[in-house]
């Protein structure tokens, strides 16, 4: 445990923005500094930080934090890693008060990267140093064309073929069996023990700080019986699934070039550093996971897949890219020549012509699968609509609107259907995306959980639920709830964003805050059940519906301006042109005002409760009661923050 005034003493001595500029170009703005954010993608820059109250803060994620925050978000790092690292940083010595556990947890790990430390050094001397590993191993990297450069810098290895020369040497130091068996780096067999990675030449897996944190060893023999390569096991300090082979010798690189290769085997990333390319990482043959597209996205967001010729190696470039794209990455998909592998082919080629290929060649992958897929299909209309339909899946999980409406454009060029079709699409798969979402965390959640309360909190509460918030006139929902469906009948079927129809954010947004009013509330419900098929309404819509009730309601808000709002006093077609400038805004607006006017209704329904419940004493409803009006104040707080500075009448 790191005491209390070192931490101190680190929080003191850290400036946010030497922190932060280590990670990210900061532009000074004022009292503040700007940057692009690193924590989600974006043109324009809405990260600020601020040396004078020491915090980050992002404007557009909403990511905020100190030095300490930030270091644990950007770098993945636990807390007390954080802390050790800011101290490095500013030459502050941290003396360790143990408690047991975290003692013994570091005590763990530490001892795994040792004995780790030891069979790296130990293979790399059987490689360099041995009769048998220079005959065998030695000359076989060679004969791959890796230099002694190359095979220093990656540390390569050789493990001894016989049974005893790794585990005498581990014995020796005083290593135990059972930490050795558990990195794998010994087998049990018969009750006896023996190095499992006996005759095979030895990479070893680095994480980002450089420790090895796993082997991977590579047979010799032609024979087909024993894999090609095997693995270290999963332990506490190798996680298959976070790391990525070379991503320590490649991150300075990938920062650099602002894109990292990915390619599959671990001899890849070794030639093509070896020809001078070295922002290049390897997936190590599995499919990649979201933690692995996390772990470059900190360095760079665009991605550029490297992969053989063969069915394949195609295969692999189309998996796990679906996962690259939700994360908001831009991926470019580069196909070797039949026959090749990025080792092979940079070998033949050399780095300029090998760079010149992939510029030549690479596809954006959207692109590049359509292509694929409706070649596969050919002029089979069955095949062709699961082909768009695959394709619209994987449109609709890119999350900024501009990029996928660009795509969705090129899209339907390629498809040779309308924009409208698949944009439609898209939104019926993201608005049952939000759908669940919100289920999840509905309101109805959050007013069941009537967490019990101390007396202390009661004293809060009631100080609180007693407190004069806004005053509201009677009539305020009412017209807001007028506005708003008068909003989503006239605009409904414009843009929110590039993409995105106004519809859906306004019903998504009310999804638990209905309309009181039941002839809008039956409106907003015929929309919502349209929606979910994909559909917008019309204004026609409501004024040929079959009921005379909603023929009237909607020849009503569409003769009648608007209640609330002067701004819109903007016309149609100015929200055509300039959609995503003036539109979402004022949506956004109204969308708050109508959920600020619905809470305050909650708020004062649930104050009377409250002296009902009161006056009859009972405790346990009071309380209850009380509880959800913390809730409410608490949203009021929200929104009135969010609505600064629009006047609520
Ligand atoms: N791989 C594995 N286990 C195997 C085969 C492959 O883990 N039995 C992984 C390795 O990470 C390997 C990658 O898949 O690097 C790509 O496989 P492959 O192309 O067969 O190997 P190369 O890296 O090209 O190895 P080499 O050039 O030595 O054949
Ligand atoms: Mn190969």
């Amino acid at each position: 445990m790191i005491p209390q005034n070192t931490i101190a003493s680190i929080t003191e001595a850290a400036r946010i923005e030497e922190v932060v500029g280590d990670f990210v170009t900061l532009k000074k703005r004022g009292v503040n500094f700007i940057a692009c954010c690193p924590f989600h993608n974006e043109k324009t820059p809405s990260f600020t930080v601020s040396p004078t109250k020491n915090i980050y803060k992002c404007f557009g994620c909403g990511e905020a934090g100190s030095s300490i925050n930030f270091v644990m978000e950007h770098e993945n790092m636990t807390y007390p890693d954080a802390l050790r690292y800011l101290a490095k940083k500013y030459n502050i010595h941290i003396e360790e008060i143990d408690d047991d556990k975290g003692r013994e947890e570091r005590q763990a790990r530490d001892s795994l990267f040792i004995i780790n430390h030891f069979a790296q050094e130990h293979f790399q001397h059987n490689l360099q140093h041995t009769d048998e590993g220079k005959s065998v191993a030695l000359s076989y990297f060679r004969s791959r064309g890796f230099t002694d450069t190359t095979i220093e810098k990656f540390q390569l290895g050789y493990s001894i073929e016989d049974w005893d020369t790794f585990t005498n040497a581990a014995k020796e130091k005083g290593y135990r069996l059972e930490l050795l068996k558990k990195l794998g780096l010994v087998g049990e067999k018969n009750g006896r023990y023996y190095p499992f990675f006996r005759g095979r030449v030895m990479f070893p897996i680095h994480g980002l700080s450089g420790k090895v944190v796993a082997f991977a060893g590579r047979t010799l023999k032609k024979d087909k019986k024993s894999p090609k390569y095997v693995n270290s096991p999963e332990t506490e300090i190798y996680n298959k699934s976070k790391v990525l082979y070379g991503m320590f010798l490649a991150r300075q690189a990938v920062r650099k070039q602002d894109d990292c290769i990915l390619v599959e085997g671990y001899t890849d990333v070794i030639s093509l550093h070896q020809a001078g390319i070295e922002n290049v990482v390897a997936s190590s043959g599995t499919s990649l996971t979201p933690d692995q597209v996390r772990l470059i996205k900190r360095y760079t967001p665009n991605i550029t897949i490297l992969y053989d010729g063969d069915a394949a190696g195609i295969k692999a470039a189309l998996r796990g890219v679906d996962i690259i794209l939700t994360e908001g990455m831009n991926v470019k998909v580069v196909i070797l020549p039949e026959g090749e592998d990025p080792d092979s082919f940079v070998q033949a080629k050399g780095k300029t012509e090998f760079l010149n290929y992939v510029k030549e060649i690479q596809k954006d992958f959207i692109f590049f699968k359509a292509d694929l897929l409706l070649k596969e299909a050919g002029d089979d209309p069955i095949k062709k609509s699961a082909v768009i339909q695959d394709l619209i899946k994987t449109l609709a999980k890119i999350p900024d609107p501009i990029k996928r409406a660009l795509y969705v454009r090129e899209c339907a060029n390629l498809l040779d259907i309308s924009e409208r079709l698949i944009i439609t699409q898209t939104n019926k798969i993201k608005y049952n995306q939000i759908q669940k979402k919100q289920n999840q965390q509905s309101l109805k959640e959050a007013q069941e959980a009537h967490l019990p309360a101390s007396t202390q909190d009661l004293a809060e509460i009631e100080r609180i639920a007693n407190k004069k918030v806004v005053k509201q006139e009677t009539t305020g929902l009412a017209l807001c709830e007028r506005d708003l469906v008068r909003l989503l009948l006239e605009f409904g079927e414009e843009f929110y964003d590039i993409d995105y129809y106004v519809a859906v954010y306004i019903i998504q947004q009310t999804l638990d805050l209905p309309p009181t009013n039941p002839t809008y509330n039956k409106m907003v419900q015929l929309y919502r059940e349209h929606l979910e098929e994909g559909k917008t309404l019309s204004k026609d819509f409501f004024l040929e519906y079959q009921d005379p009730k909603i023929n009237k309601a909607a020849i009503d808000l569409l003769s009648s301006p608007y209640e609330l709002s002067e701004n819109w006093k903007i016309r149609h077609e100015i929200f055509v042109t300039e959609i995503v400038k003036n539109f979402k805004p004022e949506v956004e607006n109204l969308v708050n005002r109508y959920k600020l006017r619905w809470v305050l209704k909650m708020k004062d329904e649930n104050q009377e409760k409250i002296k009902e419940a009161q006056k009859a004493n009972d405790i346990d409803t009071s309380l209850a009661l009380l509880k959800n009006q913390m809730q409410y104040e608490e949203w009021i707080k929200q929104l009135t923050t969010k609505l600064k500075g629009v006047i609520i009448r």
